[in-house]
C-alpha cells in the first residue's frame, strides 16, 4: 500500500468502482461524483477545483428584488420574449457604463443564463450564410458551446490560440475565414479555461477581419471585469472591459451574471446584439423564419421557440443589480476580488513545488489572476497527473476536454476552495513533489 495523503486503497476502490476508464479522461460532473464518494468515506476534504461555480453568496440586492417581484405577483404572469422594459434600458446603460459601447436597448434580451445566448446565436446567427458551415472556437474554451452546436447538428472548427497570441493570430484567423465557410466567431474573455485575456492588438485583429469578411463575433463575457491587473469597475470612467466591439460593428455579447452576480442558480443572463447586426436583412433566414431581419428572428423565431423568454422575477433581480452598479451604488467586481487573491496564492504553492502554469502571458505579460489557472508537471500529460493527484487530495479537469493542444496541462478552478485549505494544499503538493522528483 502506498502511502498518499489519502487512503490509497479507499481512493483505488473508488476508482474501480466508479467504471472510468481513466479518471484524467473524466468529465467534470464524474470527477466531482468520484470525489464526493471518495471523500464520504474517508472524511478527508479534497482541495475542490473541477467545478466552476461560484464560492460565494449572491448578490443580495437581486434576491430581495426577485422576492419583492414574486410577491407581487409576476410568477403568474408570461413576461414578454424580448424581456422587461426596465432591464433592457439597463442592460444597455450597463455596456455603455462598463464597455463604451453604444447599444439600443431593443437589442438587450435577457436569456436563460447566457447559456441560452449562445445556443440562441448558433440557431440564428449561423444561419444567416446558406453556403456557410458554421462557428469557429478560438480555443481552450467552455466544453458546452461545441455540446450546443453538436446538439443542434452545426458544423464547426476550433484552433488552440497558445501560439497565435498578437500579430500571429492575423494569419491564422484569415486562414479559417478565407474558407468562406465561417459564419461567426467564437472565444470567452477573460478565457475560461486559461484566463488569459485578448489584448487589444489581437481585438483589433479579430473585429478587422470580422469585418472583412461579414463573420459575427460571439464575444462571452461570462467573466465580465474580472481581469483585476485593472479596475474596470467605475461606471463611465476608463478602462472599460475591453471588447472587439471597438473595432467591429458585427457583434453580439453574452453576458452572464453567474459569476460577477454570484447569480447562477436563477439562470440569467444576457444577449446583447449590435444595432447595425440587428437591423441586418438575410435573406437565407427565411429557410427558417418568417422574417429575414436578424433581430426579429432571433426574437420572435429562436427566443420565443427556446423557452418564450426567461424567468419573470429573475429579470426584476437582473434590473437592480444592474441599477445598482450603473448608479455606483454598488462595485462590480469588489465582491468577486476574492478569486484573484485566493489564485495568486495558490498559483505561487503550485509553482514553488515543481508545477508550472501553461497559459502564463498574454503577450509578454503575465496573466491575470482570477477564476481559473493552468498548470502541468513535468514529465507528466494532464491525464496521468489527474490520475495521480487524486491520491493526494487534488482533483481538476484536464484541459484535453478544452479544445487546447496542451495536452500535458490541468485547469484549475479557485471558487470552491477555503483558504483554511492552503495548508493542506501546500502540504499535499510538497508531497507530491518529493514522491514523484523530476
Ligand atoms: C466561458 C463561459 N461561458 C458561459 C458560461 C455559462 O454562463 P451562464 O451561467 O450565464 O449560463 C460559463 C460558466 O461557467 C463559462 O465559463
Amino acid at each position: 500500500m502506498k502511502d498518499t495523503p489519502i487512503n490509497f486503497e479507499i481512493v483505488s476502490k473508488h476508482i474501480k468502482e466508479s467504471g472510468l476508464p481513466s479518471v484524467g479522461k473524466a468529465s467534470i460532473r464524474e470527477i466531482k461524483k468520484l470525489i464526493d464518494n471518495i471523500e464520504a468515506e474517508t472524511g478527508e476534504k479534497y482541495i475542490r477545483m473541477e467545478m466552476g461555480i461560484p464560492g460565494l453568496p449572491p448578490t443580495q440586492i437581486g434576491v430581495e428584488a426577485e422576492i419583492e417581484a414574486l410577491k407581487k405577483g409576476v410568477a403568474a404572469i408570461y413576461p414578454d420574449i424580448y424581456g422587461i422594459p426596465q432591464l433592457k434600458t439597463e442592460i444597455s446603460k450597463f455596456v455603455k457604463l462598463f464597455m463604451d459601447i453604444d447599444v439600443d436597448p431593443q437589442g438587450c434580451i435577457p436569456t436563460v443564463g447566457s447559456m441560452q445566448g449562445g445556443i440562441a446565436a448558433f440557431l440564428t446567427i449561423n444561419r444567416m450564410h446558406k453556403e456557410r458551415e458554421g462557428t469557429l472556437f478560438i480555443d481552450p474554451g467552455f466544453p458546452v458551446h461545441k455540446q450546443q452546436v453538436r446538439v443542434i447538428g452545426q458544423d464547426y472548427m476550433t484552433f488552440d490560440v497558445y501560439n497565435y497570441r498578437g500579430e500571429k493570430l492575423r494569419d491564422k484567423l484569415e486562414s479559417y475565414l478565407k474558407t468562406g465557410k465561417v459564419s461567426s466567431i467564437l472565444y470567452s474573455n477573460p478565457n475560461n479555461p486559461s484566463w488569459i485575456c485578448f489584448t487589444e492588438t489581437e481585438l483589433k485583429i479579430i473585429g478587422e477581419l470580422a469585418t472583412k469578411y461579414d463573420v459575427i463575433v460571439l464575444e462571452d463575457l461570462a467573466y465580465f471585469g474580472m481581469d483585476f491587473r485593472k479596475d474596470y469597475s467605475q461606471p463611465g470612467k476608463p478602462p472599460y472591459q475591453p471588447t472587439v466591439a471597438k473595432y467591429t460593428d458585427n457583434w453580439v455579447f453574452f453576458i452572464s451574471s453567474s459569476k460577477v452576480f454570484s447569480y447562477a442558480g436563477q439562470r440569467i443572463g444576457m444577449m446583447v446584439i449590435s444595432d447595425k447586426l440587428f437591423n441586418t436583412d438575410a435573406p437565407d433566414l427565411k429557410r427558417y423564419y418568417n422574417s429575414s431581419n436578424v433581430g426579429y428572428a432571433m426574437i420572435f423565431g429562436t427566443m420565443y421557440a427556446l423557452s418564450s423568454g426567461t424567468s419573470h422575477s429573475a429579470q426584476y433581480a437582473l434590473t437592480a443589480m444592474l441599477k445598482a452598479v450603473n448608479e455606483g451604488r454598488s462595485n462590480i467586481t469588489e465582491p468577486v476580488k476574492e478569486y484573484g487573491e485566493k489564485a495568486k496564492i495558490m498559483k505561487k504553492l503550485f509553482t514553488g513545488n515543481g508545477f508550472e502554469i501553461v497559459y502564463d502571458k498574454d503577450e509578454g505579460e503575465p496573466i491575470a489572476d482570477g477564476f481559473y489557472f493552468t498548470f502541468s508537471y513535468p514529465g507528466f500529460t494532464g491525464e496521468k497527473l489527474l490520475n495521480e493527484l487524486i491520491y493526494y487530495g487534488i482533483s481538476a479537469i484536464s484541459l484535453a476536454i478544452t479544445g487546447s493542444e496542451r495536452l500535458e496541462g490541468i485547469r484549475a478552478c479557485v471558487s470552491l476552495v477555503q483558504r483554511a485549505q492552503f495548508p493542506d494544499l501546500e502540504y499535499r503538493l510538497k508531497k507530491f513533489q518529493k514522491d514523484h522528483r523530476v
